[in-house]
């Protein structure tokens, strides 16, 4: 389970990596419905070993533990995640953090401060081991602090009522063709974030980081011949609610159902059974206090 170590960790870093209880025998289990999924493109949820591995009590105990909650749910399923092997060259670190650094979620300090935590628990669960070499997530340890207390500060209270959303941000320059152009996040420390370097998230295979990414971090290119090879979950708080923009909204309202269904009776709580707790939440409407002042 995780210590109080390391919730101290999640709560100052931003992140924090995890033992879990998976065995070796499971974990190749695991591994192997990863590759036939990759190799076939199949449904995820008519894969029983996958099932498993989501339905595992471990990810829902860490969960509440992490968002101090007595209950907790999916807030997205268990998705297959590949880093392939880049080709060399490679590129230059700084250029790779200049241009992958974001943030997925938006809320304020005192979501992240309430009891229970309102955000989403991510967690990526790895099937084989993350050397920094193989394209491990690049990480900017305490950016999720400072961003929140951006947010405390410059949002409207009615867009504080419309948090935590998943919402991509970056620091600027941010294109004028991204789906977020031109909201921005601010520099807000003694160095310019895109100058800042970030650290990698190393891990053992089954080992679980254990994310917020309402701090920066980036994809890195991966230099080694094997792919890394992860699954990923998020979850929130029972009684909380939480947005999504309306394509992702769409694909969860869809799949939820179609997952339930294959969980033990036992494990069935882990996806809700109404949507009542998740909004719809796109970039437009827009919210001008997220705006460089170059766009009044
Ligand atoms: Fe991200």
């Amino acid at each position: 389970m995780i210590t109080d170590a390391q919730l101290a960790q999640y709560e100052e870093q931003g992140a924090v990596t995890i033992d879990s209880p998976f065995t070796t025998e499971q974990l190749d289990r695991a591994e192997a419905a990863w590759d036939r999924l990759r190799d076939n493109g199949g449904a995820p949820y008519e894969d029983p070993d996958y099932i498993e591995v989501i339905q595992h009590p471990y990810f829902e105990e860490v969960a509440k533990k992490l968002l101090r909650a007595d209950a907790v749910h999916l807030w997205w399923g268990l998705a297959p995640h590949e880093r392939a092997p880049a080709s060399a060259p490679y590129d230059d670190p700084r250029e790779q953090w200049a241009r992958g650094c974001h943030v997925d979620i938006q809320a304020t300090l005192e979501d992240f401060e309430a009891t229970p935590r309102r955000m989403r628990a991510e967690l990526w669960f790895w099937l084989n081991d993350v050397p920094a070499h193989r394209g491990a997530m690049r990480i900017l340890p305490g950016s999720h602090r400072s961003i929140m207390a951006h947010w405390s500060r410059v949002l409207r209270p009615e867009h504080k009522a419309e948090l935590p959303r998943v919402h991509g941000l970056r620091p600027a320059p941010v294109p004028a063709t991204a789906a977020a152009f031109p909201e921005y996040i601010p520099d807000l420390g003694e160095r310019p974030y895109l100058e800042c370097e970030p650290v990698p998230a190393v891990a053992r295979r089954g080992q679980i980081l254990v994310l917020c990414s309402a701090g920066l971090h980036s994809a890195w290119q991966n230099e080694d011949i094997v792919p890394r090879k992860a699954m990923g979950t998020s979850w929130i708080a029972a009684g909380v609610s939480g947005g999504l923009p309306k394509n992702q909204r769409d694909a969860l309202m869809d799949f939820f159902p179609r997952l339930r269904r294959q969980l033990r009776p036992d494990r069935a709580h882990i996806v809700p059974d109404h949507f009542d707790w998740l909004f719809e939440s796109d970039y437009d409407p827009r919210w001008p206090e997220t705006f460089p002042p170059s766009h009044p």
